[in-house]
């Protein structure tokens, strides 16, 4: 990628943890590829924070493959952006070693996901998961980021990037960037479709309540179908109306309508109409994408070769800051 222009740099890192939701889609991949055009872009597929959870081997490589190669079916231009796979490219690790040692065991303690993760596996309270948000920390302040889009789950650890990055600067002088939440404009929180007062999960038992990116059509179609909605059968945006509410917001991000425009589009007309409507608009959203990934996954050697393309990338981006940072703590140098 060449340094050119001085577009503003963003980083954001997903986890390959499975097949994204509808609800991923739009409230974070979306943007990932509307920001492609407009900043420099560091997109990577964070591995390195999946085994902080014990998997399968076999199921890691398969899933990381997969979410890069839906990294580039979103329509995210390799050659235009650096798309990578974080344990590629050695300068996360390396650099989250250091900036443990400039997090304070209390303030890692108070993050909430840590908690909440040490509940659901209290057989697995491994040291990596309680430094988890370190290695993020170390993501974000590798590429000198300006702007980190992340959802509310993510929130926390951001601010604690912050924190940590501003520590080493008021000991160091400036290495990092401090980096900046991204807040888009009308941020897509889709809900379930069978409870819509909950997010929608990829992990939820009830598989009729998440849409996956890679759903057949008529499975998407016949999920909407059956979304939970409520008995007054006129379309508005209004309380009470959660699972009406879920729906005109997927509507409104596939189409880009606005509430009172698909009110006005189904005046008079009943949820039934208004579900084939909202399904036809998921399906023809999600399409091409998931042709371009099933293309793209029979095509193994050319995702390899842009994943180690995108790794060099972001080496030699992050070994600038990395370098930085060993100087300034005082590691020897050898001089080359
Ligand atoms: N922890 C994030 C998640 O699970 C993924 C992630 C890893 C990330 N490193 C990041 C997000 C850096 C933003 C910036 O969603």
């Amino acid at each position: 990628m060449e340094q050119t222009e001085k577009k503003k740099i963003v980083l954001s890192a997903i986890q390959p943890t499975g097949t994204p939701t509808l609800g991923n889609y739009l409230g974070a991949l979306k943007n990932w590829k509307d920001m492609a055009d407009g900043y420099d872009c560091f997109y990577a597929v964070a591995d390195l924070h999946s085994i902080t959870v014990r998997m399968e081997p076999a199921a890691l490589r398969k899933q990381t493959l997969e979410m890069y190669a839906l990294l580039l079916a979103l329509g995210i231009d390799p050659e235009k952006n650096v798309v990578f796979i974080q344990s590629m490219v050695p300068e996360h690790a390396q650099l989250a070693w250091i900036l443990n040692c400039y997090t304070q065991f209390g303030e890692a303690s108070r993050m909430t996901q840590f908690k909440d993760k040490s509940e659901k596996h209290p057989e697995n309270i491994n040291v990596g998961l309680f430094s988890y948000p370190v290695l993020m920390a170390a993501d974000i302040l590798l590429y000198q980021a300006d702007y980190v889009p992340v959802g509310d789950d993510q929130k926390q650890h951001l601010e604690l990037a912050r924190d940590i990055a501003e520590r080493f600067n008021g000991i160091y002088g400036n290495v990092f960037k401090v980096p900046e939440p991204f807040i888009r404009k009308a941020g897509a929180r889709v809900m379930s479709l069978q409870e819509p007062t909950k997010k929608m999960s990829k992990s939820d038992a009830n598989t009729k309540a998440f849409i996956s990116m890679l759903d057949d059509d008529n499975i998407i179609m016949k999920k909407i179908k059956s979304a939970v909605t409520d008995s007054e059968a006129k379309v508005y945006y209004g309380e009470g109306k959660d699972g009406i509410n879920n729906l005109m917001e997927i509507y409104s991000c596939c189409t880009g309508r606005d509430f009172d425009a698909i009110t006005a589009e189904f005046d008079g007309k009943g949820y039934g109409d208004f579900k084939q409507a909202v399904g036809e608009a998921v399906i023809a959203e999600l399409q091409p994408v998931k042709a371009e990934f099933n293309r793209l996954m029979n095509d193994k050697a050319y995702l390899l070769g842009c994943a180690e393309k995108g790794a060099e990338n972001a080496s030699r981006f992050a070994s600038r800051t990395l370098k930085k940072a060993m100087k300034k703590v005082g590691f020897l140098q050898l001089d080359k």
